[in-house]
């Protein structure tokens, strides 16, 4: 049996406590794309862990947690977290398993994604600065920088050496001082040393799970508005966010399947720049980030908040072909009197989808917008479906109605016990 989790927004859907709640009955949780520009947030018995790299699933002591090869790796990052996770399970060693084939982010990639923000000015995308843009860059254009070479240091010298004679020069052009080859290579061999046990052939682990039927559950970053083909490109990131992409980066072939749950917030939220149609820019908006939290796991940054967008989850879920709908922060909506939806655009007075629009026209619509009445009623120790308020259990259907696809979990507030299953 294997499992998706596709954030259908534009991230900090609450992927983080879903794929927690959820590894409690899988054998292996496994990150297919990004890096430590995704923040995981995890709640449960044993603390509350902000992850970046590692998958949220790592909290079950029997499963294993896998960083598959579409993963690209901050090394100093990687090692503070294994430290951290490691006080919980001392054997971390026996089931953190990383591909080989991951590419490593190295300082001048951060450099670059700093100087490619700067230059865009007023255009730029609102990165996490985490240069990921730049990793991916060179990754396509076969300048990347492996584990596998690392294992191999003369390897790692070489590569080092002709990368740096091509960013030194595009650096220093741009009045930024270069970097240095011993530096640059002592740096990496540090950080890379602490994670050097846990580098192994991930293929051979996967094949077997699927070979004896164990549930795999696979955990997707980002959102899926950020995806750099279905994305509001070029606000996106750099990897492909769709549920597709479990094939090229964790190597489970789409025969295999199973079930794709679209992580949906109860309302929305974007970090960095790019068109939101439904954006609120007053009281609600505050309220909304207010009572939901919204700053960023990763970079603190306030994250800007608006109703919930179902021509959005529409598209999300054809392309990703959502099975269910995990439904998360519903809480945040308990004190609002009025709720609105957005149920489809309109461009130049007339009606039209997501997927007929560049970024730029989507910047422009008008969203048609449907009020919903509010619950006002705390529903955060509910655990029963029929025990929601008829509002709220009204809210929920409409959602299943415009979008087409059932909501089977109901997430009430951050910890893993706030659920509510509606099989
Ligand atoms: P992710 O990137 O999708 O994993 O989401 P983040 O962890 O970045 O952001 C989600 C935030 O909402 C975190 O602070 C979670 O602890 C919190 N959260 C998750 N689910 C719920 C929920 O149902 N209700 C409330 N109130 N908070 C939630
Ligand atoms: P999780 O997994 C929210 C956004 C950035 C920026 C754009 C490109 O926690 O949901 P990048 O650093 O990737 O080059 O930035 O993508 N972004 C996210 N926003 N949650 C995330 O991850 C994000 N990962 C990237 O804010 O707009
Ligand atoms: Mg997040």
């Amino acid at each position: 049996m294997v499992t998706i989790v596709i954030g259908s927004q534009w991230g900090d859907e609450g992927k983080g406590k879903i794929v927690d709640l959820l590894s409690e009955k899988t054998s292996i949780t496994i990150r297919f794309h990004g890096g430590n520009n995704a923040g995981h947030t995890v709640i449960n018995k044993y603390g509350k862990f902000p992850l970046h790299l590692i998958p949220s699933g790592v909290f079950n002591p029997k499963a294993k947690a896998i960083i598959g090869n579409g993963v690209v790796l901050d090394l100093e990052v990687l090692a503070n977290e294994i430290a951290r996770i490691k006080k919980v399970f001392p054997n971390l060693q026996s089931r953190l398993i990383i591909s080989p084939r991951a590419h490593i982010i190295m300082p001048y990639h951060k450099l670059l994604d700093k100087a490619y923000e700067d230059a865009k000015g007023k255009n730029k995308v609102g990165t996490t600065g985490r240069g990921i843009g730049p990793v991916y860059a060179d990754k396509v254009s076969y300048n990347g920088i492996r584990l596998f070479d690392l294992l191999d240091p003369k390897i790692f010298r070489e590569k080092l050496k002709i990368s740096l004679l091509i960013k030194n020069k595009i650096i220093t052009s741009l009045g930024h001082k270069q970097f240095n080859e011993d530096e640059v290579f002592n740096e990496i061999m540090t950080h890379f040393k602490k994670i050097k046990p846990y580098i192994k052939n991930t293929n051979p682990i996967v094949f077997d799970a699927l070979q004896k039927k164990k549930n795999i559950l696979c955990e997707g970053a980002h959102g899926f508005f950020l995806d750099n083909e279905f994305g509001t490109y070029p606000r996106v990131t750099a990897s492909e966010t769709v549920s597709g992409n479990v094939t090229a980066g964790a190597g489970i072939a789409p025969k295999y399947i199973n079930e794709v749950i679209g992580i949906v917030k109860a309302y929305t939220t974007r970090v960095g720049e790019g068109p939101f149609p439904t954006e609120l820019f007053n009281k609600t908006g505050e309220k909304l980030r207010e009572v939901g939290f919204e700053f960023g796991t990763t970079t603190g940054r306030p994250r800007r908040c608006g109703w919930l967008d179902l021509e959005l989850i529409r598209f999300a879920a054809k392309i990703n072909g959502f099975t269910s709908i995990a439904l998360t922060k519903l809480d945040v909506l308990d004190s609002f009197e009025k709720i609105t939806i957005c149920t489809g655009y309109k461009y130049k007075n007339k009606p039209v989808s997501y997927s007929d629009l560049s970024a730029e026209q989507l910047e422009k619509v008008t969203p048609i917008y449907k009020v919903l009445n509010g619950w006002n009623k705390s529903i955060k120790d509910i655990r029963i479906f029929s025990d929601l308020p008829l509002n709220t259990r009204k809210y929920i259907q409409e959602i299943e109605k415009q979008t087409g696809v059932k909501v089977q979990l109901i997430s009430v507030g951050p910890e893993r016990k706030q659920t509510i299953l509606h099989a």
